[in-house]
């Protein structure tokens, strides 16, 4: 069924219009959350959350309870978010959960899949003055483009993919990269991979330079520092169809080096989003905390970045001596089954080779 389902949760009247603007024109059918589980596998879902100044809303905890609670409920779907805040706080909070309950239950996002308002609606202060429009009518405007992205979105699959490998990662002692090399063996021979590591450059961080400074180097392909990010990061970037990226979990979060990597792109997407790259991740903690890091990758570079988000995009381990990650029981068999699901994401066989 290809018309667009709709899942209301918690409904305000501000959401209740700007959902009427942006479906204006579009065949979709709407449900509440409370009935909608068995309708969502391999549909166009679009989530409409209605949230409280609290946040934490019943019925949209047990949607994501659900959502985790069932592995296969979004097996073939591609989803988006629209979400409308009474308070200024837990919006971006509360669609990284959802997002990352959703993508492990299947679904995909395309780039860019959030569009959110928080109660001032002060988040569109920087967008009504580049629309010529009100807040309330930057929100709409933008909540209408994502029903658009959600409808026609579909992924590219190449007969030979190129895939980047990132990391910063020590090569004799990490897990995480442990993981991202077996993987990075596995998908070999149907993919062109291109490592990079960002361990023995300095990185600087993003300088945070205004929006007319990053503009103009972004024109040049560049950034306000040059070094490894520029130089060889923002081509394999530009050239690349997907990311693999291996994070560690470092203070729940990922570390200082990715992350800097992270607030670089900003230049990349100043002028082309990634829209047509897909994001997949290996993240490892020594104790707990993996869900924290998947999220922050999620927030960042899909969510913000406009990568798009492959069904079940990560691989999460926890290990923290050097070597334990290998030896994890069943290691092998998510490595594998990862892998597989990189390799049908992106991969399409070339019937003229019989590759
Ligand atoms: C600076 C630092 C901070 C860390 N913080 C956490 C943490 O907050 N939670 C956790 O579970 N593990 C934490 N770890 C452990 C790593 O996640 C662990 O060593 C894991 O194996 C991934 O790192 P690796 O790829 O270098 O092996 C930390 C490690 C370092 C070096």
């Amino acid at each position: 069924m290809n018309e667009l389902l709709v899942v209301t949760c918690h409904e305000n009247e501000r959401l209740h219009e700007t959902l009427s603007y942006a479906l204006e024109g579009v065949a979709f059918e709407r449900v509440s959350s409370s009935v909608a589980l068995p309708l969502l596998a391999g549909r166009r879902v679009l989530f409409a959350i209605g949230l409280s100044e609290h946040g934490l809303d019943a019925e949209v905890i047990a949607l994501i309870a659900a959502l985790r609670q069932s592995p296969n409920l979004m097996q073939g779907s591609t989803g988006a978010i629209l979400l409308d805040g009474t308070g200024e706080l837990y919006t971006k909070q509360t669609a990284d959960m959802l997002a990352l309950a959703a993508n492990l239950a299947g679904c995909r996002f395309p780039g860019k899949p959030l569009v959110e308002a928080t109660g001032s609606l002060d988040n569109w202060n920087i967008q009504s003055l580049r629309r010529g429009v009100s807040l309330l009518g930057a929100y709409r405007q933008a909540a209408r483009e994502l029903v658009q992205r959600l409808l026609e979105f579909s992924p590219k699959k190449k007969p030979r993919p190129k895939v980047l490998l990132l990391h910063a990662s020590d090569r004799t002692t990490s897990n995480t990269l442990q993981i991202g090399m077996r993987i990075s063996e596995k998908i070999e021979p149907y993919c062109d991979i291109h490592e990079i590591s960002l361990i023995n450059g300095a990185i600087f961080d993003c300088r945070g330079c205004s929006y007319k400074t990053c503009s103009h180097f972004a024109r040049q392909n560049s950034c306000f520092y040059g070094g490894v990010i520029t130089n060889d990061v923002y081509p394999a970037i530009n050239e690349c169809d997907a990311l693999l990226l291996l994070c560690p979990n470092y203070n729940d979060s990922v570390s200082a080096n990715i992350l800097a990597f992270i607030n670089r792109l900003t230049s990349v997407v100043v002028y082309n989003g990634l829209y047509d790259k897909q994001i997949f991740s290996v993240i490892v903690s020594g104790y707990s905390g993996s869900d924290i890091i998947a999220q922050q990758v999620i927030g960042a570079l899909c969510l913000n970045k406009t990568f798009s988000l492959p069904p079940r995009f990560c691989l999460m381990q926890t290990a923290n001596n050097p070597g334990e990650a290998m030896q994890a029981e069943g290691i092998e068999e998510r490595i594998d089954a990862f892998a597989a699901r990189m390799l049908e994401s992106l991969y399409e066989k070339d019937d003229s080779t019989g590759i």
